[in-house]
């Protein structure tokens, strides 16, 4: 009963004590450890996985509550009982104070014994049952740093623990800032390759005549500025991953080496004679469509299978809008720390912007606003002012319009309703707004006065 929350340990100086405990709860199929003092629990906390600390209240050396305080401190998680003679009752309560979770008056009757420790062994488990549920939960709206937990960020999770340890190579694919490379990094963090080298090599970045020598290496005067051997990037990546981002960008000359590489398991440095074996899993990343490069001739058709065996494309940012809450609340601490600025959240309006936003740059863009915003706050909350002019400008406020529409405004309405959103979005900066609404400050107070005039009419808010 006691296999999956860890074994109950037994603390007491009399050996015969000990042993008679042991006795009733093995019979009950509970895993019992026995230590003859409190140093002696204490090595056996660390050693294995406790669940519960049965233990004499007086002994020799450290006493059963100075244990009971060390325990608490070291692992809260621990249920602690006393076992004390009649006379110190009081000192029991005492420990019950100080976090015990249980106590038991010697001579100890067996079905007392039996119950009071089962029920903290059944609740032992229960704790471990919410962790574990945490964790899960935990899991679910992150996988390595990739943050979601829209039902396309879900798929993409699944698939990513389903092809981690298989040997296939994979393309990836997605706009800019989706998160390739985060991705690329889950796969081979999750694999059995580990332990190995993740190699990142970013096909656009290296000029082209640089390219070969990097990937594969070179011997000693292949050209004038090899004047050593080098190893290249798939020798580095032996036994692990080299991702190869923006694979669309590599020449095709190029193409047909990557393609041999793959086929025949090995790879020539540049100038050599003889070809060595790799070992190394390839994933390829692309924000283009890859089939399309192929039909253009671009791209070569055989490669192009060789490393979409499995695709995982990820979607855009506007296509899973209920993550951007997720994602702003991460980036707002991760930002909030690293400035040492006391932002805590955002402003409802705020977010239903970003809520609102195409977000062409996806993931990157928004961390990117977050970043600003947080460096811009004076409060404790971002508002809609510390968004960059793009976000709070006239492009969101579609929203305003299908609202109105639903509900049938009539248009002098939806023109007080639009003017109010304005003001509000500027923080009451009636200069700004009336620039947002591309009016001149005059007009802007007069259509005020008269919304206030109608307001006041109709016995309204105001
Ligand atoms: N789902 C996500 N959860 C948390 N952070 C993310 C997520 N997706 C992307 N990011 C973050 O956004 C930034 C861009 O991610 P990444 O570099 O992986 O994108 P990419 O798809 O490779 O972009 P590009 O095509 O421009 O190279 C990184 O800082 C990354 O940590
Ligand atoms: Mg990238």
């Amino acid at each position: 009963m006691t296999d999956d929350v860890g074994a109950i340990l037994v603390v007491d100086d009399e050996p015969e004590m000990g042993e008679l405990v042991r006795e009733i709860l093995q019979e009950r199929g509970h895993r019992v450890r026995i230590a003859s003092d409190g140093r002696e629990a204490l090595k056996r906390l660390a050693e294995e996985e406790i669940a519960l600390v049965l233990t004499d209240l007086r002994m020799k050396g450290m006493q059963g509550i100075e244990l009971l305080g060390e325990i608490k401190r070291s692992r809260p998680d621990t249920s602690v009982i006393l076992m004390t003679a009649f006379g110190s009752v009081e000192t029991a309560i005492e420990a019950m104070k100080q976090g015990a979770t249980d106590y038991l008056i010697k001579p100890i009757k067996t079905e007392d014994l039996v119950r009071v420790t089962e029920r903290a062994v059944r609740e032992a488990a229960l704790r471990r049952e919410v962790q574990r549920l945490r964790r899960e939960v935990h899991r679910e709206y992150s996988f390595h740093q990739i943050l979601g937990k829209s039902k396309p960020m879900r798929d993409v999770f699944d698939l990513i623990r389903r092809v981690a340890d298989s040997p296939t190579n994979v393309l990836i694919t997605g706009e800019s800032g989706t998160g390739k490379e985060l991705v690329a990094k889950a796969i081979h963090y999750n694999s059995e390759r580990r332990d190995a080298a993740f190699v990142p090599v970013n096909c656009a970045a290296i000029p082209e005549a640089l390219l070969e020598s990097e990937l594969f290496g070179h011997v000693k005067g292949a050209f004038t500025d090899a004047k050593t051997d080098k190893r290249g990037l798939f020798e580095e990546a032996q036994g692990g991953t080299l991702f190869l981002d923006e694979i669309s960008e590599l020449p095709l000359l190029l193409q047909a080496k990557l393609l041999r590489a793959i086929q025949e398991r090995e790879i020539r440095r540049v100038g050599a004679t003889r070809a060595m074996p790799v070992d190394v899993r390839i994933i390829a990343a692309t924000n283009l469509n890859l089939a399309e490069e192929t039909k253009a001739k671009r791209f070569r058709e055989d490669l192009f299978y060789r490393l979409n065996v499995i695709e995982i494309r990820l979607p855009a940012l506007r296509e899973r809008r209920e993550d951007i809450p997720l994602l702003v609340e991460a980036f707002l601490k991760k930002c909030a720390e690293a400035n040492h600025k006391e932002v805590r959240g955002m402003a409802e309006t705020a977010l239903a912007l970003l809520m609102d936003h195409a977000w062409p740059g996806n993931v990157r863009e928004l961390e990117n606003v977050i970043e600003r915003a947080v460096t811009l706050a004076r409060g404790e909350k971002i508002l809609s002012d510390d968004l960059p002019p793009a976000i709070q400008g006239m492009r969101g406020d579609r929203r305003v319009l299908d609202e109105a529409a639903d509900r049938i405004l009539p248009l002098d309405e939806v023109e007080k309703e639009y003017i109010l959103r304005i003001l509000e979005k500027t923080g009451g900066n009636k200069y700004q707004a009336a620039q947002m609404l591309g009016i001149d400050r005059k007009t802007l107070y007069r259509k005020l006065a008269e919304i206030q005039g109608k307001e006041e009419g109709s016995g309204g808010l105001a």
